[in-house]
């Protein structure tokens, strides 16, 4: 059993999360306060101690690490010859804006949705066309007559899907996914299908890959995988594109190579490999123990504070809030230190929300709590 309740100080770690004020609880950007599973930290010390840090390429063993992965815990065979390495997915997302569009048309996501994606679609010359996802007050669906008025629009010929979905943490179910690829298939717009989140889910879910959904979807579909954010491992820079059309394979692959982004760091193919082969059962223990935060929290919530809903959800260690007002993450910072991630960053329908990162001892998430209930007492 591993222990999450005994955390290391991150604080001085220069880890941006924890660039606060000694008063201050950060419970925002989506890293977790978790040291890696046991076997990469051996993996990477192993690597550390040979003391030679040169060009590495990528082994046969990377490849198999992930169709492994995939096939035990996802159902889905990947194909060695459809993975690329990269050095993140916000480095692949950005390369395929740059490769996929040109500057001045539109690429389409569905808001409220992961901030960086507008960054991607900005820094790149094109506008982020926002098809808002559908609210009923409790949770989110895609709203598919909106997504077919906005895919069809000519200016659109890519969409960044974000599956399972931050910050909402909806897992999309089989048949959204299906009509997406349809869409997809009848307007000619390519599908970058974001999963980093995937291997984070409500003990007994699983998520739905993409590409695993249809033709449609396969002749689509560009997914980003990574054992970064499960394991925790975001600094060390290891991800992956995947695609099984052969002219968009080449198009990524030609884009990763011409932005440079796709060599490995001597930890990178370590890391991920350890994960992806040793790491099972740190992450089913990871995953069991976020989920019980996430019941406290929204237990507690539900009691203390019930002017505040939170969005029931089975994916992610994200809970996202609906507040009783507009704009609350600055008072709320300002006078408790509790820090949020302020809802209005992830586009339009965020503005009365806020998210909370769960990845924490249950001991700060008490704390996260108590000032969150000091606000409103
Ligand atoms: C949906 C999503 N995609 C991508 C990233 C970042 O990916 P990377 O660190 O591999 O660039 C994050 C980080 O929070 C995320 O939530």
């Amino acid at each position: 059993m591993i222990d999450f309740d005994r955390l290391p100080d991150r604080r001085g770690t220069c880890a941006s999360k924890w660039m606060v004020g000694d008063n201050e609880l950060p419970m925002w950007v989506a890293d977790m306060d978790f040291p890696a599973a046991p076997p990469v930290m051996e993996a990477l010390r192993k690597r550390l101690e040979h003391g030679i840090f040169g060009y590495d390429e990528i082994p046969d063993e990377w490849y198999d690490a992930y169709s492994g992965w995939w096939d035990k815990r996802h159902d889905f065979k990947l194909r060695k010859e459809g993975l690329i390495f990269c050095t993140g997915v916000i480095p692949a997302i950005s390369s395929a804006v740059r490769k996929l569009t040109t500057p001045g048309e539109k690429v389409l996501i569905q808001t409220p949705v992961y901030n960086i994606f507008f960054n991607s679609i900005r820094n790149n010359g094109c506008t982020a066309l926002e098809s808002p996802l559908a609210f009923d007050g409790e949770g989110y669906g895609m709203d598919l007559e909106r997504l077919e008025k906005d895919m069809s629009d000519p200016q659109v010929s890519l969409m960044l899907l974000c599956n399972p979905q931050n910050p909402s943490g909806r897992i999309w179910s089989r048949d959204e996914l299906a009509e997406v690829g349809r869409l997809a298939k009848k307007y000619g717009v390519t599908v970058i299908s974001d999963e980093i989140h995937c291997d984070i889910t409500r003990p007994g879910k699983n998520y739905t890959p993409y590409i695993s959904v249809s033709q449609e979807c396969r002749d689509t579909g560009i997914a980003c995988i990574a054992p970064t954010k499960a394991f925790n491992i975001a600094g060390i820079h290891t991800a992956a594109v995947y695609s099984e059309n052969e002219f968009l394979r080449h198009k990524m692959w030609r884009a990763l190579n011409t932005d440079e982004a796709a060599e490995p760091n001597s930890f990178a193919c370590v890391a991920a490999i350890a994960a992806f082969t040793q790491g099972a059962e740190w992450l089913d223990e990871m995953c069991a123990y976020v989920f019980e935060n996430r019941r406290i929290a929204e237990d507690y919530i539900k009691a203390e504070l019930p002017q505040i809903k939170t969005i029931a959800s089975d994916a992610t260690y994200l809970m996202w809030m609906k507040m009783p007002e507009a704009d609350m993450q600055k008072p709320i910072r300002e006078k408790t230190g509790l820090y949020l991630s302020d809802g209005r960053i992830y586009g339009r329908g965020g503005e009365w929300f806020l998210r909370m990162n769960l990845a924490c001892s249950r001991k700060m998430l008490m704390e996260g709590l108590k000032r969150l209930s000091e606000f409103f007492n």
